[in-house]
């Protein structure tokens, strides 16, 4: 459910033409609803509400301030990967006791910051983390809370670049690796065991995968209490996903409804990081036509939006629904719809069914609001787009279109080469 609908032929955000807001700022630009961004937390966060709980929004998916901001007053904690989405939490007001810290590559400086900030936990995904965090809370006189990543050896049948569970992936600890860190942080006196982590992918269309990973990380705690060990805090990861064409994603209530059942007799917070859920349909990008070609054996679109505003076309073959921002009546053909980027591997859709649309008009890449903005880049030196955020009738521009001044900031020529 969101709220970019249409009116009288032409595409709205909330209550305001997408049109209107090209206009004034141009293209390409996202645009998020801040009416969805809203009811999507609530709607995800309402649906755990039988139980102690904290949902930690995946900062990485979306990281612009407002929609930190926009979600903390909405009581979200956030799931961090670095210092700079350690930053950037604490700017937006999300309080630090309801942050949690991932990621296989924590440096020590990152640590302190956090220690520093005084975050809920550090998920740790090694033997050789766990050191460095100890060695961290040592110089600073304090006790770093801890939960391991275990990696359950789940199939979350999805992409193969954003399944995290499987033995293979670098992410988390298997069982045994994960039980010896249990027993290293239980007799460190500067390391304080407070919870157990588990994430095993993203874009998830079934709660399978989930319950049998939470069932595996419940038999894991079982062995954890035989050595007295036992944890506050019990974290699930993200990964629920979303419709992006045909997929049939569980709601948040399905979701919910199966970790509630599997949770009833462990008394534990459980702990969130949903990023794309909450984000994902609440963003859009709006790109212009630029011309239109044919070769001998394919038509192109070629629009003013590329793969460094929206990698996940080019990156996953991902699909996102395209649709003309002004709805009328011409005839569907078969393109691709492909960005100014000197890459084959530059479009946003292939092969695409889509109405003939000429050079001018605008287009919605539809399902932009996670991993959109927050993956792109300069690439071929390009400012990248602004971003926008529609309330009700009024929408303001939430981080501006870099400019050229922008692009060579930092950058120096040196002096044996003036
Ligand atoms: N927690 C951890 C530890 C994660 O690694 C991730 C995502 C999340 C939570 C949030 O997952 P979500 O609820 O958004 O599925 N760039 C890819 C997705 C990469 C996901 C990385 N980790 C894409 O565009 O599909």
């Amino acid at each position: 459910m969101h709220h970019f609908h249409f009116q009288n032929g032409q595409l709205y955000a909330e209550e305001v033409p997408v049109k209107e807001i090209a206009r004034k700022v141009g293209t390409p630009f996202y645009l998020y609803s801040a009416a969805t961004l809203k009811r999507h937390f609530q709607v995800f966060d309402q649906a755990f509400s039988s139980l102690p709980h904290l949902v930690c929004y995946s900062v990485k998916a979306n990281s612009n301030l407002a929609v930190l901001r926009l979600l903390a007053r909405e009581g979200s904690g956030a799931d961090i990967v670095s210092g700079g989405e350690l930053y950037r939490a604490l700017k937006a007001g999300i309080p630090a006791e309801k942050v949690v810290f991932s990621g296989v590559g924590k440096t020590a400086r990152e640590m302190r910051q956090a220690l520093e900030a005084g975050i809920l936990m550090f998920n740790v995904e090694s033997l050789g983390e766990l050191k460095v965090l100890s060695r961290v809370a040592r110089s600073m006189r304090k006790k770093a809370p801890v939960a391991i990543r275990i990696n359950p050896d789940v199939d979350p049948k999805t992409h193969p670049y954003i399944s995290t569970g499987l033995q293979k992936n670098k992410f988390g600890l298997d069982l045994e690796t994960a039980l010896e860190a249990y027993l290293l942080a239980q007799k460190d006196p500067h390391l304080e065991i407070v919870g157990i982590d588990c994430h095993i992918g993203s874009q998830l269309t079934e709660v399978s995968p989930f319950v049998e990973a939470l069932r595996r990380v419940k038999a894991f705690l079982q062995k954890l209490k035989s050595f007295g060990i036992s944890v506050r805090y019990l974290d699930l990861g993200g990964g629920l996903g979303i419709v992006y064409g045909n997929e049939a994603p569980p709601p948040p209530e399905e979701y919910a409804r199966a970790l509630i059942e599997e949770l009833k007799d462990l008394d534990v917070t459980l702990v969130l990081e949903p990023g794309r859920v909450l984000v994902g349909n609440a963003g859009i990008l709006v790109t212009r036509v630029l011309y239109y070609k044919e070769t001998p054996q394919k038509k192109f679109i070629i629009v003013d939006a590329g793969m460094n505003d929206l990698l996940r076309p080019a990156f996953y073959n991902a699909y996102h629904e395209i649709i003309p921002v002004v709805s009328r009546k011409r005839p569907l053909i078969k393109a691709d719809v492909v960005g100014p980027i000197c890459e084959t591997g530059d479009f946003l859709a292939r092969d695409r069914e889509i109405p003939q649309v000429k050079p001018g008009e605008l287009l919605a890449v539809m399902s932009a609001g996670a991993y959109g903005f927050v993956m792109s880049s300069n690439y071929n030196s390009r400012p990248r787009p602004p971003e926008v955020l529609v309330s009700r009738d009024q929408y303001f521009v939430v981080r501006k279109r870099e400019n050229y001044a922008r692009l060579i900031a930092g950058e120096k020529i040196p002096d044996f080469l003036r």
